[in-house]
């Protein structure tokens, strides 16, 4: 598992995120999509992902962005660095995430993906999430439609500790 601290993402961090974003999608948020979450979204929280490295805050690896809506966890935006891929980023980020909010009461998490993202469905089986609908031309920019998927938190064996 990579020694990674998660922490709140900040306006600071934006300029890291943008270039991960860019990089990672077809149609990536903007800087004024990331500070509507940040700033204006009352049910979003944004995490990044960095080395633990005292000072200076190191580089963004990796971020997370979701949704807490009552006792359900949406997971709006996942994306780690091309350079630090298969590092075991991503799998640390949604794990750590999902106890954590599994542990302040959440019992569902939900996303959507694109069915050919093969990469990040293989991490969401993984952590027992299975497709469960499927929103039609979800995708504008190629037309696609999206898998959704959930998992039940309050049976993820995959969150427990070692
Ligand atoms: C999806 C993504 C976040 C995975 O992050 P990552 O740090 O590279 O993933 P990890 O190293 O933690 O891998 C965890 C699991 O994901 C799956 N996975 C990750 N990369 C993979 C690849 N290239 N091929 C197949 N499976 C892959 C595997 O199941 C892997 O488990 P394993 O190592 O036991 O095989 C990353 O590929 C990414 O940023 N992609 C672009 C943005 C994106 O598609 N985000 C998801 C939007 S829904």
């Amino acid at each position: 598992m990579p020694d990674l601290c998660i922490e709140p993402m900040r306006e600071e961090d934006l300029d890291d995120v943008l270039a991960i974003e860019k990089a990672s999608f077809p149609n990536p948020w903007s800087r004024h999509a990331f500070l509507y979450e940040l700033r204006e979204n009352r049910v979003a929280a944004l995490w990044v992902a960095r080395p633990p490295v005292p000072g200076a805050p190191p580089p963004v690896l990796g971020y997370l962005c979701l949704w807490v809506v009552a006792d359900e966890v949406h997971v709006t935006n996942l994306a780690v660095h091309p350079a630090h891929r298969c590092q075991g980023i991503g799998r640390h980020l949604l794990g750590e995430l999902l106890r954590r909010y599994r542990g302040r009461g959440a019992v569902r998490a939900a996303l959507e993906v694109r069915p050919s993202n093969a990469e990040a469905r293989q991490l969401y089986e993984g952590f027992g999430f299975q497709a469960v609908g499927v929103r039609k031309g979800y995708y504008f920019d190629t037309g696609e439609d999206a898998l959704v998927m959930e998992a039940d938190l309050t049976r993820l064996a995959a969150l427990e500790g070692p």
